[in-house]
């Protein structure tokens, strides 16, 4: 049996920048150290870091209980209002917000500041979402599906700035933007989706085409590992959806053929490689 694994498979740059950075800090001997949110989607490496000491703050309300230590931003990025409250507090900042994200707060900010209204083309449950909203001085509208498309309304007429959340799907983004442009307002577009997923998604497509079976890996939270296994699935029909190596079942696989791997930007390489050895056994 032929195995085949994406060459984008795993960490982007930045989630590998984001787990490095907490590393750092425990190394730095920098406690009592706090993640703003899991640094990952991904069980395992959170665990590691718990047993070296690092704690993750899971609400707003936890960060705002705490007197000293570390507080590290995770790649997604926060509102506005977080960095404020950490300042507040005199906490310690690592801020380990991918750029790309970074990007996009900045791009939110000034363009709300000069009166535009802001349009984010993404999960409005996504915490990457919650924290570009958070850097609007303007009210901001969230569009998810064709539906909220069809039916937004941009009601002050003042010019509208559409940005997207990094992993959001590329045809999907055209999609929705296809359709808001069509009520003809003054709108400027910046497509924001991140490179890194782009180039996973392609990957897999081009992959699961050719695949007999396809193996995407990711935590089940991670919305970019459920968009890689979407794409793959409409590929592939006999497309799996695992989190480690433990929920395989290599009796599912075909004796002969293609199997592909593909796996979300949180999924450590060990993980991938354990499951690749597992395929070819
Ligand atoms: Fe950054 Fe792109 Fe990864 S936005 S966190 S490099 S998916």
């Amino acid at each position: 049996m032929k195995v085949v694994v994406a060459k984008t498979a795993g960490f982007c740059f930045g989630v590998r920048r984001a787990v490095e950075k907490v590393y750092e800090q425990v190394k730095n001997g920098c406690h009592p150290i706090y993640t703003y949110g899991p640094i990952i989607h991904n069980e395992s490496v959170v665990d590691d870091l718990q047993k070296k000491g690092v704690h993750v703050l899971q609400t707003r309300e936890e960060l705002e209980t705490l007197t000293e230590g570390t507080v590290v931003i995770r790649s997604h990025g926060v509102e506005r209002e977080i960095y404020d409250l950490i300042s507040r507090k005199h906490l310690h900042l690592v801020d380990a917000t991918c750029p790309y994200v970074k990007k996009i707060h900045k791009i939110v900010e000034r363009e709300s500041q000069k009166g535009c209204e802001i349009v984010i083309i993404g999960n409005p449950n996504h915490p990457e979402v919650q924290g570009i909203k958070g850097w609007s001085v303007t009210p901001v509208t969230i569009i998810e599906t064709e539906e909220e498309a069809e039916k937004y309304e941009n009601l002050n007429k003042n010019p509208v700035c559409i940005v997207s959340q990094t992993t959001f799907n590329y045809n999907k983004f055209n999609k929705l933007v296809e359709i808001i442009s069509k009520k003809r307002y003054d709108i400027i577009v910046l497509n924001t989706i991140c490179s890194a997923t782009e180039e996973r998604q392609t990957e897999a497509k081009q992959i699961s085409a050719a695949a007999d079976c396809m193996i995407v890996i990711g935590g089940k939270q991670s919305s970019n590992t459920q968009k890689l296994f979407e794409i793959c699935k409409k590929e592939c029909e006999n497309t799996y959806y695992i989190q480690t190596l433990d929920d395989l079942d290599a009796t599912s696989l075909p004796s002969m053929g293609c199997v592909g791997i593909t796996a979300g930007a949180s999924t450590p390489n060990n993980i991938i490689e354990e499951v690749q050895k597992k395929c070819q056994i």
